[in-house]
C-alpha cells in the first residue's frame, strides 16, 4: 500500500511539474485530489480495514495528499510569476521596488518660518514686496543721498529699466507706509541682493526679516523690548541683547543690535570672535525724513525699524560656519540639518 501512494506521490508530481498555466493546475488536481481521484477512491476503502489498521492507513492517505497539495500550490506560485514577468507591456512586477526618499526643508525656510512664528505670536503681520525694486523704493524714500556709496554698481544689481533688485527689505516700510495708515505692525522676511562676493559670511543673495512698528509713542524702548523678546524665544531665556549706536540714513538715531553667543553664553569664543556678543542686524527710529515723503505727520507718531539677518540665524542655530553652505545645496550637509530643529 505504502509504495504504490509513493508512486502515486511521484506520478503526481512528474505531472504537477509539466502544468504551465492555471488550468493545467486545476485539472491535475481534479485527477489526483478530486472526487474521482484514486486517493480518494482509496479513503472509501477505509472500511474494509479493521479499527486498528485504520488510523495508519488514514495518516498515509492524509500525508499523500498535504505532499500533492503543497506540489501543486507552489507550481501555481511560479506560474503566476512567470506570467507577470511576462506581461505584455514588458514591465517586470517582481522587480525589487525602489524607495522614494522624502523631501525636507531647507534650514534656512525652517529659520525663516520660525521667525515669521515668533514676531506673528507678538502681534505682527506679514507684509511682501517685489524683489525687483526702482530707486525710489530702495534708496530715495529711504533718505539716502544721491550719491550714497550704496548706490554705486559695486554694490547694488542694475536691471533693466531703471529698476534694480532690492539691497535690504527696509524697502516694504515704504510699500507698507505708502498703503496704509498707523497703526502699522509689521515683518516682511525676504530675500536681498548685493554685489558681494561669496565668503563665509557673504553671500550675493541672503535673507532679511525687516520689522516695523509706527504708533503714537512707540519710543526706544519699545524697540529693545521686542529684540529682548524674539532673541528669548529663538534661542534661549538666558539670551541677552543690546543696541550699539550706528548710522542708517533712515532711521534717527540708529543702532546696531547684537545678542550674547549663543555658542558660549557670552564668555567669549571663536564663534563671537571672542567679544560674547553676535550681531543681529541693523536698526532705530524711523527718520522723521521717511515720514515726510510718506505724508505720515511725524509730530504724532513715531516708529522704530530693524532688519535681522536670517543665514546669520541659521547659522547659529545648525552651527553651520560658511554661509556658503546654505546656498550650495549639497544634498549631503543638507540631509544632515534635517530635523535637527
Ligand atoms: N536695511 C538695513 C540693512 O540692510 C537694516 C535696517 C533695517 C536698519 C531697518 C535700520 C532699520 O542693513
Amino acid at each position: 500500500m505504502q509504495d504504490q501512494l509513493e508512486s502515486l506521490i511521484l506520478e503526481a508530481e512528474q505531472e504537477i511539474e509539466k502544468c504551465s498555466a492555471p488550468n493545467d493546475i486545476l485539472n491535475v488536481r481534479a485527477k489526483y485530489l478530486g472526487k474521482k481521484s484514486v486517493l480518494n477512491g482509496l479513503y472509501g476503502r477505509m472500511r474494509e480495514l479493521s479499527k486498528e489498521e485504520r488510523p495508519a492507513f488514514g495518516g498515509l492517505l492524509n500525508s499523500a495528499r498535504v505532499k500533492i497539495e503543497a506540489f501543486l500550490e507552489s507550481r501555481s506560485e511560479a506560474i503566476k510569476q512567470a506570467a507577470w514577468k511576462k506581461d505584455s507591456s514588458g514591465f517586470d512586477y517582481t522587480l525589487p521596488g525602489v524607495s522614494l526618499s522624502r523631501g525636507g526643508l531647507h534650514p534656512l525656510s525652517i529659520v525663516r518660518r520660525q521667525i515669521d512664528e515668533v514676531f506673528m505670536s507678538m502681534g505682527f503681520e506679514i507684509a511682501e514686496a517685489d524683489e525687483i525694486e526702482d530707486e525710489f523704493h530702495n534708496f530715495d524714500a529711504l533718505n539716502t543721498p544721491k550719491d550714497h556709496p550704496s548706490r554705486n554698481l559695486a554694490d547694488t544689481f542694475y536691471v533693466e529699466g531703471g529698476k534694480l533688485l532690492r539691497t535690504q527689505t527696509s524697502t516694504v516700510q515704504i510699500r507698507v507706509m505708502e498703503k496704509y495708515k498707523p497703526p502699522i505692525k509689521i515683518i516682511s522676511p525676504g530675500r536681498c541682493y548685493r554685489n558681494d562676493k561669496p565668503d563665509p559670511s557673504h553671500s550675493p543673495v541672503f535673507t532679511q526679516v525687516e520689522a516695523l512698528v509706527v504708533d503714537k509713542g512707540i519710543s526706544m524702548i519699545d524697540l529693545q523690548d521686542t529684540l529682548q523678546s524674539f532673541a528669548r524665544i529663538m534661542f534661549g531665556t538666558k539670551v541677552k541683547s543690546r543696541i550699539r549706536p550706528h548710522f542708517f540714513p533712515f532711521t534717527e538715531p540708529s543702532a546696531e543690535m547684537d545678542i550674547s553667543c549663543v555658542a558660549c553664553d557670552g564668555q567669549g569664543c571663536r564663534v563671537c570672535k571672542q567679544s560674547g556678543w553676535l550681531e543681529m542686524g541693523g536698526a532705530g527710529m524711523v527718520d522723521p525724513a521717511v515720514f515726510d515723503t510718506l505724508g505720515i505727520d511725524s509730530e504724532i507718531y513715531t516708529g522704530f525699524a530693524f532688519g535681522l539677518g536670517v543665514e546669520r540665524i541659521a547659522m547659529l542655530k545648525y552651527n553651520i560656519p560658511d554661509m556658503r553652505i546654505l546656498f550650495e545645496n549639497d544634498l549631503r550637509m543638507l540631509r544632515q540639518f534635517r530635523g535637527e530643529l
